[in-house]
């Protein structure tokens, strides 16, 4: 049976067995790209999207326990890079390699949605499942501050 739910806000519709990977839904057969395979066992965080605003990892999440619920992935951040973070990551030129960023983003988007001033063991707690194998944890660190610093004012 088809499973629907929203995708970055718009009405999505997964034809997959309700087993398969929310990861292999969202790259595979809705085209969205920018959600990473890294080690497919939940260790790494490269597949890390929103689940009705928490962070989760997408390849240890069944499509069918998505059904009416709200994913988001990195597409959702921005169309032209000004989110927050990502401008902050762009101003401390955090990636490397690049293939971890993704999930850091949104594990850090997940932490500011709720944390909008984290302290630094805040953000430990966010992005202790989010590995990066080229070591860029102090330039992650310093943007997620610096994103703080820019968040637009909730009145
Ligand atoms: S690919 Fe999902 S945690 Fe590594
Ligand atoms: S930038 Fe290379 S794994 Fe993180």
């Amino acid at each position: 049976m088809p499973t629907t739910f929203q995708l970055n806000g718009v009405a999505a519709t997964a034809h997959a067995e309700a087993d398969t990977p929310l990861l292999w839904v969202i790259r595979d057969e809705l085209g969205l790209t920018g959600t990473k395979f890294g080690c497919g066992i939940g260790q790494c965080g490269a597949c890390t999207v929103h689940l009705d605003g928490e962070a989760v990892r997408s390849c240890q999440t069944p499509v069918g326990t998505v059904a009416g619920r709200s994913v988001a992935t990195i597409e959702s951040l921005s169309k032209d890079n000004s989110h927050p973070l990502q401008q902050a990551w762009i101003a401390h030129d955090v990636p490397q390699c690049g293939y971890c960023q993704s999930g850091q983003l949104m594990s850090a988007a997940a932490l500011l949605a709720t944390h909008p001033h984290p302290t630094d063991a805040d953000i430990d707690t966010a992005m202790v499942g989010n590995i990066c194998r080229c070591g860029t944890y102090d330039r992650i660190r310093a943007s997620i501050k610096t994103a703080a610093a820019h968040l637009p004012k909730k009145s």
